[in-house]
């Protein structure tokens, strides 16, 4: 048990280490000082924020990254996690939509689908006290992955942690290896879960995460004075998140089948010019809404690609943005492995580079 056991309470795909907004921040922050993620993922920098007792602005157009950066701001023990967690399950109310066929018959036990059906539901009603915004976070990190041979920790039959199984794959996969689903105790995996995250809480900090589009102006209206900006944008050309996140998806009201059209409120890869247009639309909303002297301290990086070098795609987004680029340092070798574009390709043919780029406000 640790104060930034939170952090883990579910995998987000591309998701940086915690060390790298917490040491940015511990260098040249200030407890109090405001801090803004555009970009903000599961929340990595919120959290990274929180335990330096700094308030933070949290903004993601994906639904399943605001959840987790929701949680990421919460405090509830975990006891009262659980009593919630109970009480929706107790109430014996019928659901009113469970999914069928082939992939949910084999994806969770026949009452293990009814239970996270009720506590779907239960949540998409109300969602709002930070006991439900952390069981909430809670089951998305519990919804699928490996089964272990002793206690269960996920719901699932056997998957991966991180992205959610195509159907088609998953049940040619499960009937293979004939493995059924496992007729998992849904609360016990939430208390094991809740006193393990929760159990030692970070400080109570300000702060607040919106799922909205960083690219409107209007998103950041209501947001505090900055110091900081600390973010990670998509990767030019990387462009899966929200199909491979269709199960976490679902939880939060999203279909029971993968949805491959162009998610509402993601940056678009459809050119390198484009997506720096889009990416300067940030980057200016953002100093708008920060100090004189500010920073923005940016991880970013990619595939190299004649066509679309990662650092002159971010550069060309810096122009006329309102930052000045002062230095760039490729990301220490301490983080690889855990790095972003590992999530995509375990072995990458082409050479990949990330770097960490230091801005002023101009
Ligand atoms: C590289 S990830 C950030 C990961 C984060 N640093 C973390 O540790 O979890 C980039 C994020 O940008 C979000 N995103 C893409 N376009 C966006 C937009 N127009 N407005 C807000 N968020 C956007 C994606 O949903 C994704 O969560």
């Amino acid at each position: 048990m640790s104060v930034d056991a939170l952090n883990a309470v579910c995998p987000y795909y591309t998701m940086y280490p915690l060390d790298f907004p917490l040491r940015v921040l511990k260098e040249h922050g200030r407890r109090g000082e405001w801090v803004i993620d555009p970009f903000c993922g599961r929340g990595t920098t919120n959290f990274a924020a929180r335990l330096l007792e700094m308030p933070s602005v949290g903004v993601d157009s994906s639904p399943v990254a605001a959840a987790l950066a929701q949680a990421k701001l919460a405090s509830a023990a975990p006891g009262r996690v659980v009593a919630s967690a109970r009480a929706i399950l107790s109430s014996a109310k019928e659901p009113r939509d469970v999914p069928t066929g082939e992939f949910w018959r084999l994806a969770y036990h026949e009452r293990t689908l009814i239970q996270l059906c009720q506590l779907r539901e239960a949540m998409l009603t109300d969602c709002s006290s930070p006991t439900r915004i952390l069981l909430r976070a809670i089951i998305l990190g519990a919804l699928h992955g490996p089964r272990p041979k002793g206690t269960s920790s996920h719901f699932s039959n056997q998957s991966p942690r991180t992205f959610a199984p195509k159907p088609a794959y998953a049940v040619k996969y499960w009937t293979k290896h004939r493995m059924a689903p496992t007729d998992v105790d849904v609360v016990a995996i939430i208390r094991a879960r809740a006193e393990r995250y929760l159990s030692e809480p970070p400080p109570s900090v300000r702060g607040m995460v919106q799922l909205a589009d960083s690219r409107q102006v209007d998103t950041f209206k209501d947001v505090p004075e900055a110091h900081f900006v600390v973010t990670s944008p998509p990767y030019y050309g990387m462009r899966t998140y929200l199909p491979d996140q269709w199960l976490r998806l679902w939880f939060i009201g999203g279909p029971d089948f993968v949805e491959y059209r162009q998610p509402h409120g993601q940056l678009t890869h459809t050119g390198a010019k484009h997506f720096s247009n889009e990416m300067n639309r940030v980057w200016t909303n953002v100093a708008g809404r920060t100090t004189k002297g500010a920073r923005l301290i940016i991880r970013y990086g990619g595939i190299h690609d004649r066509e679309a070098e990662p650092m002159g795609v971010l550069k060309a987004s810096l122009l006329h943005s309102g930052w000045r680029m002062v230095t760039a340092k490729a990301v220490p070798d301490s983080d690889r492995g855990r790095r972003q574009v590992r999530q995509f390709q375990a072995e990458p043919k082409k050479a990949i580079t990330e770097y960490d780029v230091y801005c002023h406000r101009a």
